[in-house]
């Protein structure tokens, strides 16, 4: 394990509560076979073979008997020493599962890893620059890539431009500048549990436009730094994404293919 005396001690909260509906594939997005297994149990291989918590907390979907029992069957396969994994329902948002996570974690517990479980393929190199900054001091540390498409805003047109096309470009962001950002986020505990009380105060519209733990940080005042991430680390959220992922596990090469 990688928790030493000199190294907060760290947990792995991962969220696999979703429904996965743009993958459309009829259940819940972590029991979609990837590889001959779930996406859940590539996701949970990934944090044990990164050796970065001594407790993994997953959330899933709230009665999802089938899920549990894979979760069962892990712990079972876990060597002596290994970590705890924890299982707790999700809630009806990603920030709920991540306060549901939260409120799961062992006593002594200084820094946490947030994932997604639809990061199923995140390279342990990953893992290892995110907990290294929470070492070095971060309160806050995201993994990030370089944006490859040219990104515009736009509002959607009306009146007479509505005839021409949907949508006016209103401006071109600067690329240089922006960053795809990933999980796992890293944190120390007392900031995400700052944080995650914050966004309790939001409304409605605002806590519907959360759609990661470092913003709800950002919201304090805190600073967020980033670390590499991985092309590798894709979110499998549509039906390519899938194809992308089965891909890397049983591509033409014949192995999986580790970008760090
Ligand atoms: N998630 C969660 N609880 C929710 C919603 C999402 O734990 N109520 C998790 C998902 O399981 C996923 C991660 O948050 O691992 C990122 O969410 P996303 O990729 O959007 O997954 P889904 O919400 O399942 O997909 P979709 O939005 O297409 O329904
Ligand atoms: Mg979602």
């Amino acid at each position: 394990m990688r928790n030493s005396s000199t190294r907060p001690v760290t947990a792995v909260i991962l969220v696999a509560a979703g429904s996965g509906q743009r993958l459309g594939y009829g259940m819940p997005k972590a029991a979609v076979p990837l590889g001959g297994d779930t996406i859940l149990i590539h996701a949970l291989r990934g944090i044990v073979a990164a050796g970065v918590g001594v407790q993994i907390c997953v959330a899933l979907p709230a009665g999802d008997d089938g899920l549990r029992a894979q979760c069962d069957a892990f712990r079972d396969e876990l060597a002596d020493g290994g970590p705890l994994l924890t299982v707790v329902d999700g809630g009806a948002t990603r920030a709920g599962s991540v306060r549901a996570g939260l409120a799961a974690l062992m006593e002594g517990v200084e820094a946490v890893l947030v994932h997604d479980a639809a990061r199923a393929l995140t390279p342990e190199a990953v893992f290892h620059r995110v907990a290294d900054a929470l070492d070095a001091g971060a309160e806050a540390v995201i993994p990030a890539v370089a944006v490859v498409d040219t990104v515009k805003t736009v509002v959607a047109t009306d009146g007479g431009d509505a005839a021409i096309a949907p949508e006016l470009v209103t401006g071109t962001a600067p690329r240089e500048e922006l960053r795809a950002v990933q999980t796992p986020q890293g944190f120390r505990l007392a900031t995400l549990l700052k944080a995650h009380a914050a966004a309790a105060a939001l409304d409605p519209a605002s806590a519907a436009a959360v759609t990661d733990d470092a913003m709800l940080v950002e919201m304090l005042g805190t600073p967020v730094y980033a670390v590499r991430g991985s092309t590798q680390s894709l979110k499998i959220t549509t039906p390519l994404d899938l194809i992308l992922a089965e891909g890397l596990l049983e591509g033409p090469l014949g192995a999986r293919w580790v970008e760090g």
